[in-house]
């Protein structure tokens, strides 16, 4: 009933050239019966270009890696909503862990930047996850509890059809260290049954939780195998045709 979704977060990599080189190949190479749900997550400024490669192939759409918490107006450097929009966005990634530490980016603030990509009609990419000292600690279900609810829990069970989450545990992102696939799987039940709490069983069961974090072509099989794992959102292997491809084909 949910969608199989790979996303793959450029981060700030690729260049124009590169990053058109890199999307020209994985639509060459995407087999004709691709039932995976694919998204791009390139910088702002080629952001346009992608989603128009992609216009014509059936379930590739582009995302940006965030957006403004304002509508518009006097905020140098920002990029609004309703710009990705403009620019045939379909999705936006928020609440990055690289974004919550690097921009303190808040639950609170994540709330409003939902709200802004909602007004637009861009779906949301939703990332929680915990660092390694809150998984030592005990805390990671707490903490992944509260991101969520903090976000995310004002939205009406139809508004929250528009949301993908994305579980990665900072301690596997970039470090080649991946989640084992029980303890992703621990992770996605516990959210899974999150939202059967807020919103009910078949809200619940249609919304794609993807993991994240040192995903690759040789774990992503078995960890999409996961009752409880829809895909991934995917980094450093996004960035190579054949490893995104590879993954885009695990389910
Ligand atoms: P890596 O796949 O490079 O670990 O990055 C994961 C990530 O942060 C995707 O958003």
């Amino acid at each position: 009933m949910r969608k199989n979704i790979v996303a793959g977060n450029w981060k700030m990599n690729l260049n124009r050239v590169e990053g058109i080189a890199l999307v020209e190949e994985v639509l060459a190479k995407l087999p004709t019966d691709n039932n995976t749900h694919i998204i791009f997550a390139p910088a702002f400024v080629y952001l346009h270009k992608v989603a128009k490669m992609c216009a014509n192939t059936s379930k590739v759409v582009a995302a940006a890696q965030d957006c403004s918490s304002n509508e518009k107006g006097a905020f140098t450097g920002e990029v609004s909503a309703s710009m990705l929009a403009s620019c045939s966005a379909r999705y936006v990634v928020l609440g990055h862990s690289e974004r919550r530490a690097n921009f303190t980016e808040t639950n609170a603030l994540l709330k409003t930047k939902v709200a802004q990509a909602f007004e637009n009609d861009l779906k949301v990419i939703f990332c929680c996850g915990e660092s390694l000292a809150q998984r030592e600690n005990g805390d990671h279900f707490d903490w992944i509890k509260s991101q969520i609810s903090e976000s995310l829990f004002h939205l009406s069970a139809d508004e929250f059809k528009n949301i993908v989450i994305a579980y990665e545990p900072i301690w596997a992102i970039g470090t080649g260290v991946t989640a084992s696939t029980d303890q992703a799987q621990e992770i996605h039940a516990f959210i899974r049954d999150l939202l059967v709490e807020k919103y009910g069983e078949e809200a619940a069961e249609s919304t794609s939780i993807l993991y994240g974090g040192s995903c690759k072509p040789s774990n992503a099989k078995e960890l999409f195998s996961s009752q409880d794992i829809d895909g991934g959102l995917i980094g450093g292997a996004s960035l190579k045709a054949d490893d995104f491809l590879a993954i885009t084909q695990s389910f």
